[in-house]
């Protein structure tokens, strides 16, 4: 089956090669294919610039730590392989996928001596949340975290993030929001804020969630405007109560879910500080783009 069609103009790093998706090959015994023995990343290029590329690579070296697995590439290396993929991408704000595997080697739970990783990136064009999902918001629905204990990994291994977001689409909503132990988590592909009384409130970083670019992000804004905000557990009956309830992620940015198990957020209509968080976010994007690109290393 042929994956690309002559519009798509995805393209690709393999292993130290630069090729159109249609021709990316990788063997079957990769421990990726076969073990999910791997991490990755998603970054957001706005106008070919790789946004809070920093702290992506640092959570890389994260997961890399994480599943004992030692980085193939150096800081230098991983930004000038990002910035030439950006470069030869059609497209002026893309979604950029990496990932790195622990490599090909015959079938064997234990680690395999001597092999080399598999570094695969793609990037394609960054597809926006809709001005409606923006405008109006989106619907989530609440389902018990059945996740692993390392929800701070980045890793590949995505079969229980991908079983929870289907729920949620079964149910005609976008996202699902993650409860363990009678507190919030995360979504299962983003982090989620609430605004209670007024207040900004976000779970703290932990093994439980994925430590989100974007949650830094919003961070930052919300305590450089001065905005009440509390980092701490955040219970099902506050997120229930909630007057605002929010998502972000590198690819949806920040969104405001209007609807919860089928009820109404708050007035069901993104709230007012969301609406500020939005512009914010949308005036931090437009100084990325016009920030000096990465330079190249000799
Ligand atoms: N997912 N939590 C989970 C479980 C995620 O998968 C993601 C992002 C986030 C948000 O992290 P960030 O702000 O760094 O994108 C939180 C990406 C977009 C994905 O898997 O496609």
């Amino acid at each position: 089956m042929e994956l690309t069609s002559p519009a798509d103009q995805t393209v690709v790093y393999l292993n130290g090669s630069y090729m159109p998706l249609s021709e990316a090959r990788i063997p079957v015994l990769d421990r990726g294919f076969i073990f999910g023995d791997g991490v990755y990343e998603v970054i957001p290029v706005y106008s070919r610039r790789a946004f809070r590329l920093e702290g992506h690579l640092q959570r890389l070296d994260d997961s890399l730590a994480g599943i004992r697995l030692p980085n193939p590439h150096t800081r230098e290396e991983w930004t000038d392989i990002i910035r030439e993929l950006a470069r030869r991408s059609a497209y002026e704000d893309q979604s950029m996928y990496l990932q790195v595997t622990r490599g090909v080697a015959k079938r064997d739970h234990a680690f395999p001596k001597n092999v080399t990783p598999t570094v695969f990136l793609m990037t394609g064009p960054l597809s926006m949340p809709s001005p409606e999902a923006i405008s109006q918001g989106v619907a989530a629905i609440t389902v018990p975290d059945n996740r692993w204990l390392r929800c701070d990994l980045k890793t590949i291994a995505l079969l229980p993030n991908v079983l929870l977001r289907q729920v949620a689409v079964d149910a005609g909503a976008v996202e699902a929001v993650l409860l363990r132990d009678g507190v919030l988590t995360e979504g299962a592909a983003s982090n989620i804020f609430v605004v209670k009384d007024g207040v900004v409130l976000c779970p703290p970083k932990s093994n439980l969630i994925l430590p989100g670019i974007t949650y830094d992000v919003l961070l930052e804004l919300v305590q450089a405007h001065g905005m009440p905000c509390e980092v701490r557990d955040v219970s099902e009956a506050e997120v229930r109560s909630a007057q605002e309830v929010w998502l972000t992620s590198s690819t949806r940015e920040v969104l405001a879910i209007t609807k919860l198990d089928g009820k109404p957020v708050g007035e069901g209509k993104p709230g007012p500080a969301f609406r500020k968080m939005y512009g914010l976010f949308q005036e931090l994007k437009a100084q990325a783009r016009r920030a000096p690109e990465p330079k190249v290393h000799a």
